[in-house]
């Protein structure tokens, strides 16, 4: 027969799977508890692993958070906040770092890049008031915001009848660490979630939107409106593990807000993530760049702020960003020289903020990748198949649906049914406990980490929330790790029965309390 290039090239077009669109340019070895072959003492050193591990879990109190990362062969799904790996070229940014004190280069690139990256809208318009706020990171950003805003309004001082905060900020669903900053700022943080996250079995596109009708029930009625300086949306919804919020929604809230004089801003994690699915599910949108649709999610608000640790594919970095024509500037003119009190004080000079000048230089690198379409296909695409293997392992289905971008919930309450193991045994928390020992690190987000101790008793969550996070890291984890410890977590399904309790030996009563407390295993 003769060679026919043109049929060589149909058939390779067959090959199904895609190779990972990156390739790895620097690695580091891990070696605790982890055989380098399959010799003969294999299988023993693989226990011998399994049991450093274990008497290091009992030693630190049960508590993920104090494990020692190094001893962790697997995967660390702790948190996708921070733990990126960034690009080759994001390290020769760094390199190129300008360390100069006050405006050094790296600050004017961040400056042009959140223009390019979000839209002309983000200039700063006026040269003695800065608009965009450099911190360390997310929380700081909100602390900030908040502190100033409560200031301003005179918010810790004013409640209403009930006793309940005068001012009341709405969102799709608050993140701890937002809800903490308007709490201690004399805000009360209110979670309108929508209709299709509440119900647990819906596999919903857009779990991650606002209850509109909720938003305009109190945005209408000039009685609660007042009490509303400005309005939320989470991109994404962390709730639940990066449920996406959908352009309608965001268009709809953002007009809402609009017609009652109400600022909307974002708390913009995941922007790029969330931009993606839009793309891939929302009606109109597939021939869409994800930039641009960032750039039209971005034309809905007035503010955000972000934590660069995500999205900005970096370790550390955080900002606040206010539109100088938008609502917010309009309704609380003292709010930018406010903030840049507060960052002098607390962050640094407005050109750096709380971060070095290689930081910022690498972060810009970090926002033109982060847009990429082979990118975020591969990253949420890991995410799901890592949700499915975990499904498939248990031959169950304990994940909650749909995936969402950046982590896999195992829900608590479809894991242990059927077991004797009750809320008091904080079952999360001994499961999370057994991963580490299997060499994995996942997060109790359920009954423990969101209950309160109060005169002598447990009080879960409400409305109830009892899940196992595992959050994926960007850049770093490939499939096989993956699989080994959506594999591990079969093992304890399957013997779920014998999964142990716990007992909480320190910290139950205090704020926070999942980072600090220690446990023990009952009857062990
Ligand atoms: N907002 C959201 C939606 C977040 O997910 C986080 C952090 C923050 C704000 C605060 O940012 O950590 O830089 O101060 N989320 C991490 C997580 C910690 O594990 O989900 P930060």
């Amino acid at each position: 027969m003769p060679f026919s290039l043109e049929s060589w090239l149909r058939d390779l077009s067959e090959v199904r799977t895609r190779p990972r669109p990156y390739r790895n340019a620097a690695v580091s070895f891990r070696t605790a508890g982890q055989p380098d072959s399959k010799t003969a003492e294999h299988r023993d050193s693989m226990v011998e692993g399994l049991r450093l591990r274990a008497d290091r879990a009992i030693e630190t109190g049960l508590n993920v958070f104090k494990f020692p990362a190094a001893m962790i062969p697997g995967c660390d799904l702790l948190t996708d906040s921070g733990t990126t790996t960034m690009t080759m070229k994001q390290w020769s940014e760094l390199l190129l770092g300008d360390e100069s004190y006050g405006s050094n280069e790296g600050y004017f690139e961040l400056k042009q890049q959140f223009v390019e990256t979000f839209g002309p809208q983000w200039q700063t318009a006026n040269p003695d008031l800065e608009n965009v706020f450099i911190f360390h990171q997310g929380r700081a950003a909100e602390h900030a915001l908040f502190s100033s805003l409560g200031t301003l309004l005179g918010a810790r001082g004013k409640s209403s009848d009930d006793g309940r905060p005068w001012f009341v900020i709405p969102s799709n669903g608050h993140f701890d660490t937002t809800q903490a900053n308007l709490e201690a700022n004399g805000f009360e943080a209110r979670n309108l979630f929508s209709a299709e996250a509440r119900q647990k079995d819906q596999a919903a596109r857009f779990k991650g939107n606002i209850d509109l009708a909720a938003l305009k029930a109190l945005l209408a009625d000039p009685a609660t409106r007042d009490r509303v300086p400005l309005v939320y949306l989470t991109i994404t919804n962390n709730t639940g593990g990066g449920q996406p919020v959908s352009l309608e929604n965001m268009t709809r809230a953002g007009e809402l807000c609009r017609t009652y004089g109400v600022p909307l801003l974002f708390d913009a994690c995941r922007f790029a993530e969330n931009a993606w699915f839009i793309q891939q599910h929302e009606p109109g949108m597939g021939d869409k760049d994800v930039a641009e649709i960032v750039r039209q999610m971005f034309a809905h608000v007035d503010g955000f702020h972000s934590s660069l640790k995500k999205d900005g594919l970096v370790n550390i970095g955080g900002c606040l960003v206010l539109n100088d024509s938008g609502l917010l500037v309009k309704r609380f003119p003292g709010l930018r020289s406010q903030v840049s009190i507060h960052q002098l004080t607390v962050e640094g000079h407005p050109t750096y903020g709380g971060l070095a000048g290689r930081d910022l230089k690498g972060l810009v690198e970090g926002l033109k990748t982060v847009v990429r379409q082979d990118y975020l296909d591969y990253r949420i695409g890991q995410v799901q198949r890592f949700g499915a293997q975990v499904d498939e392992a248990c031959g169950a289905d304990v994940v909650i649906k749909p995936v969402g971008g950046h982590a896999v919930y195992l829900d608590l309450d479809k894991f242990f049914a059927g077991t004797k193991l009750a809320d008091s045994d904080f079952p999360g928390v001994g499961l999370t406990a057994l991963l580490l020992v299997a060499g994995h690190r996942l997060c109790e987000l359920g009954v423990y980490a969101f209950g309160r101790y109060e005169h002598g008793r447990e009080v879960g969550p409400k409305p109830r929330v009892n899940n196992v996070r595992a959050a994926v890291p960007r850049l770093t984890y490939e499939e096989q790790d993956l699989r080994a410890a959506a594999e591990a977590i079969g093992v304890l399904y399957h013997n779920r029965d014998r999964l142990p309790g716990v007992e909480v030996v320190y910290g139950q009563d205090l704020p926070m309390r999942h980072f600090v407390s220690r446990f023990r295993f009952k009857g062990g």
